[in-house]
């Protein structure tokens, strides 16, 4: 088989349901020709399954020691922290997830300083993809945090709506953070090649029915919670796994991505923007939409901002001027 690397590509969590699922998808899409599974349960009986699959020449190793798990990876997804229950809300698990975030940035400088790009899908992934980032004295292009799942919620809410393909439902995008406080844009977005702004209003989608779609899509993770009985894995381990494929020098990642963003008016901060994620890692600009739009992104900023300074009053992070004393790349 041609894989598209045969670098280590190491993922972090991978007795779980989103990590033992991110296995499999890397291996089928034929990333690379070594796997090592991380997790602090044994991933073995993931690893077993796997080699049962009969992938063939494909390495796959399964550790819970993180020195080995780390040691000469050059790619790592992690989704190795607590999921949220019914009724919670992801910043409920921002002090334990993040205090993890801090041992896994500690282990990365420590293990693999050399690594080139590391997704973060535990939540609350813009502040746990930040601790990351952080402690892992990694570039800011090198860290990503998975918050595309927000943007196909938007796009497949509007392609069941209109009777058509995803495909169709193009420029669909919601930034800032991957939370209820998201900011949902849809000024750009086409409906088979119209515009969703002349069809909101209408008798064919009110008003009422957009802002209910809009606060379905924040609510798109309780969502499917309510019918499974659990947090959502399979479109959060697809999804992270062509990103890292993007890191990889693969095919171009299609949906926003969380990375850490320093502007002038955003600063020190993890969320989603509009990127481009390549072998030379993320690249950003700060998305342009209506005036309501931009101040939901302004809003949803300003909520990652209060998570981040409570990790600061949680002793979690320093103070953001120390920053740079643990990480010279922010
Ligand atoms: N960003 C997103 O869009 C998104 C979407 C869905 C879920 N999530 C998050 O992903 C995370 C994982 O979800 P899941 O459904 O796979 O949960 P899960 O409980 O099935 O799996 C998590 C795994 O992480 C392991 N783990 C815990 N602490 C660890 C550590 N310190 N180091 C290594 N491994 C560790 C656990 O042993 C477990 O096997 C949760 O935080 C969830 O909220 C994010």
């Amino acid at each position: 088989m041609a894989f598209l690397t045969n670098e280590k590509l190491t993922i972090v969590g991978a007795a779980g349901m989103i990590g033992s699922n991110m296995v499999q998808t890397a291996l089928m899409m034929g990333l690379t020709s070594e796997i090592c599974l991380y997790d602090v349960f044994s991933p073995e009986g993931v690893a077993e399954e796997m080699r049962q699959c009969g992938f063939g020449d494909v390495k796959i190793t399964a550790t819970t020691d993180v020195k080995e798990a780390l040691t000469n990876a050059k790619y790592i997804i992690s989704s190795g922290g607590a999921p949220r229950k019914e009724g919670m809300t992801r910043e409920d698990l921002l002090a334990g997830n993040c205090k993890i975030a801090e041992e896994l940035g500690k282990n990365i400088k420590a293990y693999c300083p050399d690594v080139k790009h590391v997704v973060i899908i535990f939540n609350p992934a813009d502040l746990t993809g930040l601790v990351t980032l952080l402690y892992s004295g990694l570039k800011p292009g090198q860290v990503t945090t998975l918050a595309a799942l927000d943007t196909t919620r938007l796009q497949s809410a509007l392609a069941k709506k209109f009777g058509v393909m995803q495909t169709e439902i193009t420029g669909c995008a919601t930034y800032g953070g991957h939370g209820e406080q998201m900011a949902v844009f849809g000024s750009h977005v086409k409906v088979a090649g119209r515009n969703l702004t002349d069809i909101i209003g209408t008798d064919e989608f009110t008003a009422e029915e957009w802002e209910q779609m809009k606060k379905d899509v924040t609510q798109g993770g309780a969502a499917i919670i309510k019918l499974r009985g659990r947090s959502s894995f399979q479109s959060p381990s697809y999804l992270s796994v062509e990103m890292i494929r993007s890191a990889m020098g693969g095919e171009a990642f299609r949906f926003p991505a969380g990375t850490y963003v320093n502007t002038g008016k955003y600063n020190n901060i993890m969320m989603a923007m509009d990127t481009t994620i390549d072998a030379d890692g993320c690249h950003y600009n700060v998305p342009q939409g209506t005036d309501e739009e931009n101040a939901k992104l302004d809003a949803s900023y300003e909520h990652l901002c209060k998570m981040r300074d409570e990790l600061v009053t949680l002793n979690i992070v320093p103070a953001i001027s120390e920053w740079s004393k643990i990480n010279p790349n922010l």
